[in-house]
């Protein structure tokens, strides 16, 4: 013990010149000075205790000479082995390794080293682009830490880790060792710096898509369809996204930098996704494309003649910026599902056909006549296009009410500006499908483009307008993407609106145009007098157990009311991203019986069940008699069992004492590797039991023996931890006498 102390001491007085300020508040034990006598006593005579000194000198500075990053394995773990280019390529989220060989054999009590990452044009701790990675014991995971996994004479293996948080782009790698004191530090960089992506596979990445299918398709397929033509009539082509070949991933990272956005921003993908829909159109920024839609394509590319995004953005790369010409619509959704997917974020190629412009936020597409019944052409500037194209990218939306999460529209054409720049999106479908367009980003635009009505307005003798006509249905239909994993078209109207002409689709057109610029549009409801609430007894349902959820209405009038209704039933991951309608259900209420119950069946759910049993009920109805609209959402949790704890025999201090836990496991799964934590001041400290396996629905028993040590009111306290289940805790009160 002091042997290695005294090595330690000498480190630090030789290795650097100074006489550290840790040396000196080292207070040498008493014993010091004799036993480093007796240790220069046990020296063969000839060797001069100086010249052993320096001997030791070089062994003891500890130096990174080089670090092999291994890619290989990396990338094919890390699902990126498809990049092209000789770079190291991680996602975060994911643990990698490297092994890195030092001047010595690494002392895991005494050397200090850890892992610099840089990235951007000025690196701070602060904003997370200069992470300092430290070395820990274990590896917990989702955060920046790093452990020695093997050691094998001068070189060691690192395990590296990263949050799912962390910013996106190129960084720097630094391995900097320390020499004890403090005072001297050595650095080693590897001849690679470490690209880091986002990581659908990561349950920790916003971005998550629990799909391998999906994934192999929205992230890993580099080639695709886009559809256009007009409806019944549906043409496709085959495009090259190409987001793996040589220079891509550089040139999505170089469009990013030419945003002038912050990096520090760059690990939310919700910014990512909207500062690559501004990017990839020219306008306000030097973007990618210049649009071009007036037949003359003079001076640049013939926005048909295209056949993928590659050609594109080598292009713009080799010009160092200077925008490409010309795109259209399916040449903006082409390199934006590139540059998306290169990066790491679920994308694909959406084509609406008859395909909505509003221009002015009316939420409708509205046609000026005269009292001729001729256009009024300076006043026409809604359109409706054979089709359009856009993106839809898969992430979670923290920032808005749960259920949003899931597929959001991005539109990288520039029609409209938001906030003062072209750039459209992430507007979650769910938030279209209800005409909710109050919700973040570009609702309105995305929910005129599929869903508005056709409104043919008359002008009057005295100059203002009235509604003569209304056509429902002509906007939004085959929405069409590629299909996972086959070349077929697959129709997902379904996804950005209700059936044409069903009661929750008008509810959500009447709802979105109230937001709009022209509220009144549609008839107001006579009146608006009943409310609808959902309500939720006790502690709410049981995961694992049928249950019902109560929606209530009050009748405010004097008069009676008769409502219809929708509601539906959807599980959610934590994230808030929708992963399953369940049920669905349509009925006609008069309200006499002011209080609806609606049936939560754990049969029809049960298998859909992910993560911490999150459920969404989606209301929309409207009230028959005035027309009103009543629409709400409601998310609750299922609540997980309880432990049951049972103490057996008198509690006595100093004796030995039983409790009994017991636990039914609710899921139709069996739950891995389960872990109990109890612990309980005055009775036990905190202790671990290993359980193992616990089979679908099966009941468990556990015993633990204890020897209480203090009397009075005491709390026995234990959780119940794996992957499949959270939340599980149970506590049983326990007097103990003296
Ligand atoms: C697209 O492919 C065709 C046929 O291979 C080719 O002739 C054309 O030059 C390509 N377009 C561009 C812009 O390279
Ligand atoms: C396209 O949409 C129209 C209008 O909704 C519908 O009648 C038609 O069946 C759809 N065509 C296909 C191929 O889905
Ligand atoms: C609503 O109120 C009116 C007047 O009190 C009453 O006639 C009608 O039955 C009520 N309807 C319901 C559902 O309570
Ligand atoms: C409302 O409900 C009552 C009772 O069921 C029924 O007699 C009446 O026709 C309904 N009114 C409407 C407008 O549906």
């Amino acid at each position: 013990m002091l042997i290695s102390q005294l090595t330690l001491l000498f480190l630090s007085q030789d290795s650097c010149s100074r006489v550290s300020p840790v040396w000196k508040s080292v207070r040498a034990p008493p014993l010091f000075w004799k036993h480093h006598a007796r240790l220069a006593a046990l020296l063969p005579p000839a060797t001069p205790k100086a010249s052993l000194l320096s001997g030791l000198h070089s062994h003891l500075i500890l130096k990174a000479q080089s670090i092999d990053l291994m890619k290989l394995k990396n990338h094919k773990n890390h699902h990126t082995d498809l990049y092209q280019d000789n770079i190291c390529v991680l996602r975060r989220s994911q643990t990698f390794q490297m092994w890195i060989t030092l001047s010595r054999p690494f002392n895991r009590h005494t050397d200090k080293l850890h892992l610099h990452l840089k990235t951007g044009p000025i690196p701070e701790v602060g904003k997370r682009t200069h992470v300092i990675v430290p070395l820990v014991e274990e590896l917990k995971g989702n955060c920046w830490e790093a452990a020695v996994v093997k050691e094998n004479d001068k070189r060691i293996k690192l395990s590296v880790n990263s949050p799912g948080t962390a910013v996106i782009g190129r960084y720097r790698l630094t391995v900097e060792t320390t020499c004890p004191n403090g005072l001297a530090i050595y650095t080693c960089n590897p001849s690679d710096d470490i690209y880091m992506l986002f990581n659908p596979w990561s349950k920790d990445d916003s971005v998550f898509l629990d799909d391998e299918e999906e994934r192999q398709e929205y992230v890993l397929n580099d080639v695709g369809r886009i559809y256009n033509g007009r409806v019944n009539q549906i043409g496709a082509r085959t495009w090259n996204y190409g987001q793996f070949d040589s220079g891509i991933l550089a040139t999505c990272l170089y469009i990013l930098e030419k945003s002038k956005t912050l990096c520090s921003g760059w690990g939310d993908p919700v910014n990512v996704v909207r500062i690559v829909s501004a990017m990839v159109n020219s306008n306000d920024d030097a973007g990618v494309l210049v649009g071009k839609w007036s037949g003359d394509y003079t001076g640049g590319t013939c926005p048909t003649f295209w056949n993928g995004s590659v050609e594109i953005l080598q292009q713009y790369y080799a010009s160092k910026g200077s925008p490409v010409k010309y795109g259209q619509c399916w040449v903006f959704g082409g390199v934006t599902t590139t540059v998306l997917r290169c990066l790491g974020i679920p994308t694909r190629t959406v084509t609406n056909f008859n395909s909505a412009h509003d221009t002015d936020v009316s939420l409708t597409i509205d046609v000026y006549v005269d009292e001729n019944m001729d256009t009024i052409t300076n006043k026409n500037q809604d359109s409706i296009w054979n089709f359009h194209v856009w993106n839809d990218c898969w992430m979670a939306r923290p920032d808005l009410p749960p259920g949003n999460g899931g597929w959001q529209a991005v539109d990288a054409t520039p029609q409209e500006t938001s906030n003062g720049i072209y750039c459209c999106g992430p507007a979650p479908l769910t938030a279209i499908r209800n005409g909710q367009v109050y919700l973040k980003y570009d609702c309105p635009f995305v929910f005129a483009e599929v869903n508005s009505d056709r409104i043919l307005w008359q002008r009057n003798a005295d100059g203002t307008y009235s509604k003569i006509f209304t056509e429902k249905k002509v906007v939004g239909c085959n929405i069409s993407t590629k299909a996972v994993g086959s070349d077929e078209r697959n129709d997902i109207t379904h996804m950005y609106k209700y059936a044409e002409g069903s009661e929750e689709e008008r509810v959500a057109v009447e709802t979105a145009c109230s937001y709009g610029s022209k509220p009144d549009t549609y008839e107001s409801p006579t009146a608006k007098d009943v409310t609808m609430k959902v309500v939720m007894e006790g502690e709410g349902p049981k995961l694992g157990s049928d249950a019902e959820l109560i929606v209530k209405f009050i009748n405010h009038s004097c008069e009676n009311r008769n409502v219809s209704l929708n509601s539906q039933l959807a599980v959610m991951y934590y994230t808030g991203v929708h992963k399953a309608t369940f049920q669905k259900e349509k009925r006609d209420l008069d309200l006499l019986p002011n209080k609806v119950k609606l049936a939560l069946t754990y049969d029809k759910y049960k298998d859909l069940l992910v993560d911490q049993g999150a459920l969404m009920l989606t209301l929309l109805g409207r009230v028959k008699e005035t027309q009103q609209v009543l629409a709400t959402q409601f998310g609750f949790l299922l609540r997980t069992p309880d432990l049951i704890i049972k103490p057996i025999g008198k509690p006595v201090v100093g004796q030995k004492m039983t409790v009994e836990i017991s636990f039914i496991n609710p899921l139709p799964e069996e739950l891995k590797d389960v872990v109990l934590n109890v612990e309980g001041i005055g009775l036990l400290p905190v202790q671990k039991i290993t359980y193992g396996d616990i089979r679908s629905n099966g009941r468990v028993t556990i015993t633990k023996d204890f020897t209480p040590t203090l009397a009075g009111a005491k709390k026995f306290v234990a959780s119940l931890h794996c992957s499949q289940l959270t939340q599980v805790h149970g506590v049983a009160d326990i007097y103990v006498e003296a």
